[in-house]
């Protein structure tokens, strides 16, 4: 299995290089976020308390998380392998990523980081709250978003580095060009298919 996390502060282009590595490299894509998402707008209870948190720009509890992710990778066991986009976000859910992996006898081939300077993510964000309105895409809770990211979830890049897992690549340049520098990341990763002329 190819199994990848995306890591990057809010706005560092997550969730868009998700859909070109999905399609790329057919995996199964785990964003946290939008499963957050997904119980708000279906107002299930975990979606009512979990948006009081989302808005103020906070962390939703590791547990919730965790549980989130578990019953979303057990689903999925057949398939290429997973991108995780949002998750892990603490020392914690790192932890616990491993230990459902490892229990499913699989685990995290790399992580991969955008780097990108906080003036082009308020920019980018400024820019998405007009065209779709995410409640948490406004200034403040932007900044609170940047802020948790880099007091807490930063960390977790340590983590992965320690494990020799941990690649960093510029996120800035057009969609495609970090796409490509992505790929050249994978390309070191993916099974390799077997040629058959
Ligand atoms: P989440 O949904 O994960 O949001 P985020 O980390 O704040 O990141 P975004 O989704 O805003 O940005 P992105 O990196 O995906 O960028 P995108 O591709 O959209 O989390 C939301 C909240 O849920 C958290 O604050 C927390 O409360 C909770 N949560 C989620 N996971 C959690 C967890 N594991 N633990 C605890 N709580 C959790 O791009 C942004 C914009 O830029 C788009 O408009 C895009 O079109 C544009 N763009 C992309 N690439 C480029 C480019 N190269 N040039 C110019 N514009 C670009
Ligand atoms: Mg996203």
């Amino acid at each position: 299995m190819l199994n990848i996390v995306i890591f990057g502060p809010p706005g560092a282009g997550k969730g868009t290089q998700s859909e070109l590595i999905i399609e790329k490299y057919k995996l199964v894509h785990l964003s946290t976020g939008d499963i957050l998402r997904n119980e708000i707008a279906n107002k299930t209870p975990l979606g009512i308390e979990a948006k009081k948190i989302i808005e103020k720009g906070e962390l939703v509890s590791d547990d919730i998380v965790i549980g989130m992710v578990k019953n979303k990778i057990e689903g999925n066991m057949t398939g290429n392998g997973f991108i995780f986009d949002g998750f892990p976000r603490t020392k914690e859910q790192a932890e616990a990523l491993d230990k459902i992996l490892e229990d499913n006898n699989t685990s995290i081939s790399v992580m991969i980081s955008l780097d990108v300077d906080e003036d082009e993510l308020v920019k980018r964000l400024l820019k998405r709250a007009e065209e779709q309105g995410r409640t948490d895409d406004n200034i403040d809770v932007i900044r609170n978003r940047i802020k948790v990211y880099n007091e807490v979830t930063s960390h977790v890049c340590d983590y992965y580095s320690k494990k020799n897992k941990y690649r960093s690549i510029p996120g800035t340049g057009t969609i495609e060009e970090i796409f490509d520098r992505i790929s050249a990341v994978l390309d070191e990763y993916a099974p390799k298919r077997s040629c058959c002329g």
